[in-house]
């Protein structure tokens, strides 16, 4: 790609092209959805027919991101490294690090600084849900920004009720003027949303942020530090792209539906993460066969693994 057809060349240095690495934040005590979290996470709650943590997982590897570090409390860790392990069936390689109480989402980049290394990294929450549209395209083209120039992008998504999130102010050329956390009185209803792209400075901006008066790390916060010195971009999704914060019992109640519907109806199958694998040549056929036999061929999820080398 022809740089500057990437981004105006005043707004970035250009650096060292940067291998882009991706964090689940999958901790928290998933208080708004109690009781179903009073024994394990949210995370490993069914969206319809798979944990919620196969969706953001299925985000990162779309975007063909190979390298993953889950963080997660003491509580939770054993059951994801259960449910998903070094990651090598999928042909990722996914680590695993304990945050000890829920201190702010820039924290991971705290908690993650020897795992990122200086590289670029994509931070997804795990309770962020991507699905269709331009999703892909729009995630490639800033994980290749971030990579080559630098600097944060950011994922926008007009919804109804932007009060529930971090909310971007944007002039009329689309140009990131503010970010505001949960504002009483939004200025637009784009909402930013849980999948993040920074270069390798992250780890030390997150270390110089102060606590909120909510006692949190913010990730508005971490992104304003970028915002202000001109270095951060929103993509906004389209209609196409459906995004939901499945966080909430009536958030969780829709992805589910949706889901079903896309997967009935369209015909698709949304984070089928063995699929992913053998789409993006992480595993080949032989690994796919062998992971499907592990499944009842008369359920759909079986059946469509099958289907796909027959
Ligand atoms: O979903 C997008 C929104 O996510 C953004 O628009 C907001 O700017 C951002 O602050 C965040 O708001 P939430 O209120 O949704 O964040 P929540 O506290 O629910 O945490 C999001 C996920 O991160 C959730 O899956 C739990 C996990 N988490 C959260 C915290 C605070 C952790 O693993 N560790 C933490 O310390």
């Amino acid at each position: 790609m022809v740089r500057q057809n990437l981004v105006p060349e005043n707004i970035y240095r250009i650096r060292h092209a940067t291998v882009m690495k991706g964090i689940i934040l999958a901790g928290g005590s998933g208080t708004r959805l109690l009781p179903m979290t009073s024994i394990h996470s949210k995370h490993l709650i069914p969206v319809y027919d798979k944990p919620m943590i196969y969706y953001p997982l299925s985000s990162l590897m779309v975007g063909g991101i190979k390298e993953i570090l889950i963080i997660s409390t003491s509580r939770d860790l054993p059951d994801f490294q259960e449910l998903l392990g070094s990651g090598s069936d999928l042909g990722i390689n996914i680590q695993y690090l304990e945050q000890e109480s829920p201190r702010g989402l820039p924290e991971a980049f705290i908690i993650g600084k020897e795992f990122i290394a200086d590289e670029s990294v994509a931070l997804i929450l795990g309770d962020n849900i991507f699905h269709g549209g331009s999703f892909r395209e729009k995630f490639n083209e800033c994980r290749l920004r971030t990579e080559k120039f630098g600097g944060a992008n950011l994922f926008g998504s007009y919804v109804e009720d932007p009060e529930r999130f971090g909310v971007a102010e944007i002039d009329s050329s689309n140009n990131l003027l503010n970010i505001v956390e949960k504002p009483n009185d939004p200025q637009s209803n784009i909402a930013v949303t849980g999948l993040y792209m920074y270069d390798g400075s992250v780890c030390d901006r997150a270390i110089s942020l102060s606590p909120s008066n909510r006692g949190e790390l913010e990730i508005t916060d971490l992104n304003m530090t970028y915002v202000n010195e001109g270095r951060a971009e929103l993509s906004i999704f389209g209609d196409k792209t459906i995004w939901i914060d499945a966080g909430t019992p009536d958030s969780l109640l829709k992805a589910s539906e949706m889901v079903r519907m896309v997967q009935m109806n369209g015909g698709q199958t949304v984070a089928c993460l063995e699929e992913i694998a053998w789409k993006m040549g992480f595993i080949g056929d032989n690994q796919l066969r062998v992971i499907s036999e592990k499944y009842d061929s008369n359920g759909f999820y079986g059946s469509h693994l099958g289907s796909l080398i027959n």
